[in-house]
């Protein structure tokens, strides 16, 4: 938070900011609020801070600080915030972990309004539903914290600003600063005569405001300005004057000042007058996040964004004094609603001959169409005295398309769909005056027909409803945590931001800064690598390449390698080749940029599943599943579609990027390697691999993950690699930390799919056929790419029994970076394959794609494709229960309802089952240990195998300690995950870190109650103390192991057949959404999710995991879109080009409830791994889009098939909503009423 003091109106401003951006010569006497100063462990931990680790809001907890910040400053300025203005404070906030509905939650806490959800379900809102649930049999709980423990939130306990700056600022005189760095210069004059001096000085150096436009650039893409001038502190720039006819504006002014201003102005004005402000104001209500508005200035935006600036358009257009009958209007469209550039966006304006609609005046401006804003000027020019009505209108959209020409883009920027937004954008404010010609005038003007009133508002965030239904454990003993809604043990660490990651470990003495020089060919050989320039850079210490590798370089875990620096060819984009080290990062970064490669292109260069497929290249082996016999029954079935569906891959994303320090210790080649990773054991393995050294010479440490996701365990094994090899050349201590792109572009993420079917079913809805194919696009080096195609094998029947069966899966080579393991890994891709052709085949025989769910779902005893028994009694129950508890069929009901009475926005609902089969398939991945040591004072120092990235693995693990030893939580701590504590741990994935590790927790407590029970039995009145103190003077050992084998699981691929698993999760998930046909953007109203995972231990953990996986699911299915060139570079390399769902995008009302009375006989206290399988349900969002643009080609009678590919964007949804405006883009449309 940056608080600076205004001496002339004595106010003082905070303000949020993002630190990466945020010039520190630009800070000169403000004041910086950190999260360290907000609250701590030492003195008090602010409320903000308590609230959201006791809401839940944090999980791994690398986002949280910045929540805390957004929320702090808002509450510094507005302590009893509205919900509207808390969720603008948090826009610009990305959490990857908990899909934000308890970090909302604890943000309600401290609204004005009432934190009830207002769902007047049964005429009884969420606070009164509890009592009412605990009549029944089963009881049940919606809380997951008490509002009882808070601190109340006290303004004058508030840190205050510094009265000296507060001084300095009245006393001191103005006068221009100059700032010299190793590289720059920052002059900040104080006048604009000085200003303009030094831009005659000084030509080239910009104008510095805000640096939300020039710091970009300068961070990623190499720009570099060794002057800057800053004129934030001249007066006429921050000026802001309200006249008779409008208002002015300094340049500097930020836009989150504009937006103040003028929303008092919309007030103050004449409505007249305010057209304009309001249309603006539009604009800045999703322009960015709160933090970039609050740095951003009015003029760097208008000179800076020269396409995509949202102002730029409704400012031109409206570039006059305002008149009676005259109408401004500003629209974007953003590849997400909030915080996001604008694919396109317009602004627009027209005058009206007086008291007539004859056009006497007309601009139109639109933005992100080409590199500038540009003007329909021959358009506009030629409609001046024509009539608002639909001829012109016709003739508008004509002339629109013909002025505004979109040349064709290789930065894989569908020009089609901006060419449609620029008409249905005039459409759209067509709409707006015809309708308010008629609020002015009703008898000459008709006005829009009622359907199409709806469009004209566009869709809100607004504060999300939840609820969270659990069961509740009235009759265990107080004590015992087991089953209750614990907070996360690092949850007020991760709030304060004492929480250590491994780039908060301090220096190491002499330590080093590792940049990886990646390839940018695809396939090439290289000829030549020329380090010269960057050995000369400052501070540069070496350059390592794949011959300081001393031993492996190349890791064969199958036939094709994994390779840790490229040695004469590369392979993809991305590739690493070699790494600068040097003392800083900056410094590292510089020279990086400053080596050579020489490459000579080798063919072929294979990028896609259809280009790896026609050159046979795939990863060994293929698979196949079969069962009943599938070419007989499709000889007789009634029916046979076939088709396809395209699934994107996904970044992971995970907050913290891949970060590894490694220290050499000087002695006997030990190393400690301190490293952000899923899996240390591999991590140990490969870094002594590539050493040559033994495996207990490297000593591997996590404390804790800022978020993986499957992300972090070849890949970081990779990369701590490197930083070893450069430890060990250099015998200085490495730190590697992957800047935002370079994470992207280097480590991979979840496979590109393609499902090919071919199903075979009966009249009624009865599938009894499917014949299917499954190819995934693995990238360059095999990683667990052929597992992921055996998954998606294995988990493509979900919830459906499909008596002939044949299925194959091919895991394409290809040249994009290698992908690796993510959530779910495999199943949902599978799965969404499996439920398109379910809705074709409900499309088909024309019932219910829920009837046709509910007609081929599994229902009794029975066997999966591969012959391992399920019970799926639980299925039904959650199918059942999300059918009820989201009243489906009456919502239904609305959602036609709403359809019939609205024409260019449409509802949609789906509901879908999931079948989630746990297990490894191998007995020896889910072998785990546990250390659990009880020290003489009575404290416990509990460790595992397991990996702390968020999913409370830790927190559980010290219930399962709780309960076992009996004692309380806080007696038992967890220090970290270490190879040196725990040997040859398996990696925390697939769901079953709780599972196994708490088996081994549970092996390890028992054993030392058994050597104390003797001690016990003797005192039975005596306190835990009174009992170790004992036991240490009778010589018992207060150490043990625990250990767990792993679950018999194997699977014959020969056969066909197998217990690759030991359980299944089920699961339901109804959602409901609502689509404008005219940009394709969506609002997700509701989704309501019955999940079964047995006896859940922690509640609080295991909902966050399914709404953070949900929320997860919902990106992967719906907005998360990786694009590269035509070379194979990934274009999509950081936060601006890639989005992930913020909170605009979670459902407005959102619930889940865990399935009551389910056991497993399996799992730790009966509990049921839980981290992945929530993703899948995210799906329903996808179908339920599909259901909204089903009834508008329904209602539109057009054709009935048609294919939607993952993710389903707004330009898909725009496609797929076939209407004039489309036709006149693809050139297929013959004139004719729009
Ligand atoms: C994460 C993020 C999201 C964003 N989302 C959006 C969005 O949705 N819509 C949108 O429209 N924009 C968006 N922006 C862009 C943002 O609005 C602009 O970067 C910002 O307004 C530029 O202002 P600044 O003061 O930070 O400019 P700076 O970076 O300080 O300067 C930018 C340029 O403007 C020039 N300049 C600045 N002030 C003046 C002046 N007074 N006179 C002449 N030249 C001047 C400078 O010389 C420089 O070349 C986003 C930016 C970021 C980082
Ligand atoms: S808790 Fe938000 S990113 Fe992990």
């Amino acid at each position: 938070m940056i608080s600076t003091y205004e001496p002339a109106s004595k106010k003082i401003r905070h303000y949020s900011a993002n630190a990466c951006l945020l010039p520190i010569c630009s800070l000169y006497g403000a004041a910086v609020t950190t999260v360290e100063g907000v609250g701590s462990t030492k003195t008090r931990v602010h409320p903000v801070q308590e609230r959201l680790a006791k809401c839940h809001g944090s999980q791994c907890g690398f986002c949280t600080p910045g929540m805390v910040m957004s929320i702090y400053t808002l509450l510094r300025n507005h302590p009893e915030p509205t919900s509207e203005q808390m969720i603008a404070a948090l826009a610009g906030n990305l959490c990857r972990c908990t899909g934000y509905r308890p970090i909302l939650d604890a943000c309600k806490t401290f609204c004005k309004e009432s934190i009830c959800c207002q769902r007047k379900t049964n005429e009884k809102c969420c606070l009164d539903q509890e009592d009412d649930l605990f009549d029944k049999e089963e009881k049940v709980s919606t809380r997951l914290f008490s509002t009882d423990e808070f601190q109340p939130l006290d303004p004058t306990q508030e840190l205050i600003f510094p009265p000296e700056l507060m001084r300095m600022a009245e006393n001191q005189p103005k006068r221009t600063l100059s700032f010299h760095g190793e590289r720059m210069t920052w002059i900040s004059p104080v006048s604009l005569d000085e200003l303009l001096d030094l831009k005659a000085s000084y030509p080239k150096a910009p104008l510095l405001v805000g640096n939300t436009s020039v710091g970009p650039e300068m961070k990623f893409r190499g720009v570099f300005h060794p002057i800057v001038i800053a004129p934030a502190r001249i007066p006429d720039l921050n000026v802001v004057k309200c006249l008779d006819d409008g208002l002015t504006l300094g340049a500097a002014c930020s836009l989150s000042v504009v937006k103040d201003i003028l929303t008092n102005a919309v007030v103050e004005f004449p409505e007249e007058k305010t057209k304009v402000f309001s249309a603006v104001l539009q604009q800045l209500r999703t322009l960015a996040g709160e933090q970039i508005r609050n740095m951003a200035s009015l003029g760097g935006n208008i000179v800076s964004r020269k396409s995509t600036s949202d102002l730029n358009p409704i400012l031109a257009a409206s570039n006059c004094m305002l008149n009676l009958g005259e109408y401004v209007s500003a629209f974007r469209q953003a590849p997400r609603r909030e915080n996001a550039l604008p694919v396109t966006n317009a602004g627009m304006r027209v005058l009206f001959e007086e008291g007539t609609d004859t056009i006497k005046d007309l601009s139109i401006f639109y933005g992100g169409a080409v590199s500038t804003t540009v003007c329909a000027k021959q358009t506009c020019r030629t409609l001046i005295g024509r009539h608002w009505n639909k001829q012109m209108l016709d003739e508008a959209c004509r002339l629109v398309l013909k002025e505004i020409a979109l040349p064709g883009s290789d930065s894989g920027e569908k020009v089609d769909y901006k060419k449609t937004l620029i008409v249905s954008f005039f459409y759209r404010f067509f709409l707006e005056v015809s309708q308010s010609l008629k609020t002015m005038d009703p008898c000459h003007y008709p006005g829009i027909p009622m359907e199409y009133r709806s469009v004209l508002q566009d869709f809100k965030t607004k504060m999300p409803q939840s609820i969270q239904i659990y069961q509740a454990k009235p009759s265990q003993s107080p004590q015992d945590p087991v089953g209750r809604p614990v907070m996360h043990q690092s949850g007020i660490k991760h709030a304060t931001g004492e929480a250590v990651y491994v780039d908060d470990l301090p220096s190491v003495d002499g330590e080093l800064f590792l940049a990886v020089v990646t390839s940018s060919r695809a396939h090439a050989k290289i000829v030549s690598i020329d380090t010269s320039e960057a050995l000369k850079g400052p501070g540069v210490f070496d350059i390592i390449t794949a011959h300081d590798v001393p031993a492996t370089n190349e890791f064969y875990y199958s036939d094709d390698p994994e390779i840790i620096f490229a040695r004469n060819k590369v392979i993809c984009v991305g590739q690493i080749v070699c790494a600068v080290v040097a003392d800083s990062d900056d410094h590292a970064k510089q020279a990086a940029a400053k080596v050579k490669i020489e490459y000579e292109v080798l063919e072929p260069v294979i990028l896609t599943i259809a280009e790896a497929i026609q050159h046979n290249s795939f990863f060994e082996p293929k698979r196949k599943l079969e069962q009943g016999n599938v070419d007989r029954a499709f000889e007789t079935v009634d029916n046979i579609i076939e088709g396809e569906i395209h699934i994107g891959g996904q970044e992971h994303f995970y907050i913290e990027t891949q970060s590894v320090l490694v220290v050499p210790k000087g002695e006997d080649k030990e190393m400690d390697v301190y490293v952000s990773t899923q899996h240390p054991a591999i991590i140990q393995e490969m870094v002594a691999a590539s050493l040559g050294v033994p495996a207990n010479r490297i000593m591997c440490h996590v404390k804790r993950v800022g978020g993986a996701f499957g992300g972090k365990l070849l890949k970081a094994g990779l990369l701590a690699s490197v930083a070893a090899v450069a430890a060990n050349k250099t015998s200085r201590a490495v730190r590697l930390i992957l800047s935002r792109g370079d994470d992207m572009l280097i480590t991979g993420g979840r496979h590109p799919f393609i499902g090919k079917y071919k199903v075979g079913f009966m009249k009624d809805g009865r599938i009894r056929a499917v014949d299917a194919k499954y190819y995934i696009n693995g990238g360059c080096t095999p990683d667990e790419s052929v597992l992921v195609a055996e998954v998606s094998l294995l988990k493509m029947d979900n919830a459906y029994k499909i008596p002939n069966l044949r299925c194959r899966a091919y895991a394409c080579k290809t040249n994009l970076p290698s992908n690796t393991a993510f959530r779910g890994f495999g199943f949902p891709q599978s799965a969404l394959v499996t439920e398109t052709w379910i809705t074709g085949v409900a499309d088909k025989v024309g019932l219910s794609p829920e009837k046709i769910r509910e007609i081929n779902m599994y229902k009794e005893n029975e066997q999966t494709h591969f012959k391992q028994k399920l019970d799926p009694q639980n299925l039904i129950r959650c199918w059942n229960e999300c059918m009820e508890k989201s009243a489906y069929y009456s919502r239904k009901t609305a959602v036609n309802e709403f359809n019939k009475q609205n024409y260019w926005k449409k509802k949609g609902i789906a509901i879908v089952p999931m079948k989630f089969p746990f297990g490894l398939g191998t007995r020896y991945l889910s072998q785990a240990a546990a250390l659990v040591h009880i020290y003489t004072d009575g404290s416990v120092l509990l460790t595992h195998g397991g990996i702390e990235m968020g999913q409370g693995i830790h927190t559980k693990m010290i219930q399962v300690a709780s309960r076992e030893l009996n004692i309380p939580m806080s007696c038992i701590h967890f220090c970290e995950t270490s190879t040196t504590t725990v040997p040859n741990a398996c990696a925390s994935v697939g769901s079953a870190g709780t599972d196994v590790n708490g088996m081994a927790v549970k092996d390890a407590c028992q054993t030392l109650m058994k050597r104390l029970q003797p001690i016990i039995n003797k005192n039975p009145k005596g306190t835990w103390n009174d009992w170790i103190k004992e036991a240490f003077e009778q010589s018992v050992s207060l150490s043990a192991t625990g250990y767990f084998r792993g679950y018999n699981e194997n699977m014959d691929w020969e056969k066909g057949e197998g217990q690759p698993f030991t359980y299944f999760l089920y699961g339901a998930a109804c959602s409901e959404v609502e689509i404008n046909c005219l940009t394709g953007d969506h609002k997700n109203i509701r989704t309501d999710i019955v999940m079964d995972i047995g006896c859940s231990i922690n509640p609080a953990v295991d909902i966050g995991q399914i709404e953070g996986a949900f929320v997860q699911g919902i990106g992967l299915y719906t907005m998360e879109e990786l694009k590269y060139s035509p070379e194979g570079v990934l274009y999509t390399r950081g936060p601006d080009q890639y989005k992930i769902p913020a909170v605009c995008d979670i459902p407005e009302q959102f619930s889940v409830s865990l399935l009551s009375s389910s056991q497993n006989p399996y799992a730790i206290y009966a509990s049921k791994g839980i981290g992945e399988a929530g993703l899948f349900l995210g799906c329903s969002v996808f179908f339920a889009l599909r259901d909204a643009v089903t009834r508008v080609r329904n209602e539109r009678g057009l054709k009935k098939t048609f294919a939607l590919n993952s993710p389903l964007t707004a330009e898909q949804i725009r496609a797929s909503c076939t209407d004039d405006f489309t036709e006149m883009v693809i050139g297929r449309w013959r004139g004719g009423s729009v």
